[in-house]
């Protein structure tokens, strides 16, 4: 294996459509960095996607191909971290089903992804067993790779706390098998879409990393700006403006100049908008240019998933066999 015994991080993402910005800085920049530090595996959340989305899985598979596309050309690099299918590892099912037998309901009913989704999603029966044992199955992701740290924005913490619960109880019952995983926060750059609200696949308002750098540019120049700034030679309000939010996160060395020649009306948003554009086009490019690459060779995605299963089911299979024999559930495993 590939692995150099440094501290182990894992994480998960569900495949449920292409990824933006908003998912890159939010979430795959910070991936990306901790390769250096850790042994990283990265895993495809699909059965995590069926507890909302069972219904229509035409698009699944589609997904799941290009979240490891976007994955590859965003820098997440296979040579060193490992990738994985959740559903490929079938341990992952067996732990969770364990797990259900030792979790009461009401941590899972009293926690608060369940209530805010069940709230949301009211035209949608998520009212199922899947659903309610999500983060059971999350606390299988996480446990049977022993992994230290879990990299995830905070509306995941509840779900890390229910792991560690899930631990604790376990080891409880059968004795020390789990350590206790820690979340890793790191600070998000926080982008806002092209309407000036969060960035989301649902508002319609997304710059995509597999999107073209002609569709950059016209997304550009398509944001919201300052709403006071009619005429060019208004002084305007940069930090009402959208564009001035990306030029934050894409032009981080000229961002004082681009404040100050707004304010003073030195600019105008047309030409404010071409810089960023330019800007962007620079940093996305090359990720456009990996993604065509990847995109027009199908059986690359099909190797690197493969050869991260083989990887991963090798470690899930380790604990689990630790696991049933904590549980003295392991007859027929006993040499006759
Ligand atoms: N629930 C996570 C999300 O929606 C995805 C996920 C599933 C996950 N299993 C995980 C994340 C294990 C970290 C670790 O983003
Ligand atoms: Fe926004 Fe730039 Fe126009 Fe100022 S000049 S309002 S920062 S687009």
């Amino acid at each position: 294996m590939n692995m150099e015994n440094k501290e182990l991080v894992l994480s998960g993402m569900r495949p449920t459509g292409a990824l933006h910005l908003g998912n890159y800085f939010g979430a795959l920049e910070n991936w990306v960095n901790l390769q250096d530090k850790y042994d990283c595996l990265f895993f495809v959340a699909d059965w995590h996607a069926l507890t909302t989305g069972y219904e229509d899985t035409s698009e699944l598979k589609a997904n799941i191909e290009n979240m490891i596309i976007d994955w590859v050309s965003a820098g997440l690099d296979p040579e060193r971290s490992i990738f994985f299918l959740q559903s490929s590892i079938l341990e992952h099912a067996e732990l969770h089903l364990l797990f259900s037998m030792i979790t009461p309901l009401s941590w899972l009913f009293r926690c608060p992804t369940y209530k805010d989704q069940i709230a949301q999603m009211k035209d949608k029966s998520i009212t199922t067993y899947g659903f309610l044992g999500y983060p059971c199955l999350q606390a299988a992701d996480i446990l049977i790779y022993k992994a230290k740290y879990v990299p995830v924005g905070e509306d995941q913490l509840p779900h890390l706390e229910l792991s560690r619960e899930i631990a604790r109880r376990f080891n409880y019952i059968y004795g020390n098998v789990f350590p206790e995983p820690q979340p890793l926060l790191t600070k998000a750059r926080v982008l806002p879409g092209i309407d000036g609200r969060k960035m989301s696949k649902s508002y319609n308002n997304t710059i995509l990393l597999s999107d073209s750098p002609g569709v950059v540019q016209k997304k550009v120049s398509m944001m919201i700006t300052d709403p006071e700034r009619i005429r060019k030679d208004d002084p305007g309000h940069p930090e009402v403006c959208t564009v001035f939010a990306f030029h934050k996160v894409f032009n981080e060395e000229k961002v004082c100049e681009v404040e100050e020649q707004c304010k003073k009306a030195k600019i105008g948003c047309v030409q404010c908008k071409n810089n960023l554009a330019g800007k962007m086009v620079e940093y996305l490019s090359p990720i456009y240019e990996k993604r065509q690459k990847l995109a027009s060779n199908s059986s690359l995605v099909k190797d690197i998933i493969r050869e991260g299963n083989r990887k991963a089911v090798e470690i899930a299979g380790e604990t689990m066999e630790e696991v049933r024999r904590a549980m003295k559930i392991d007859w027929m495993n006993e040499k006759l």
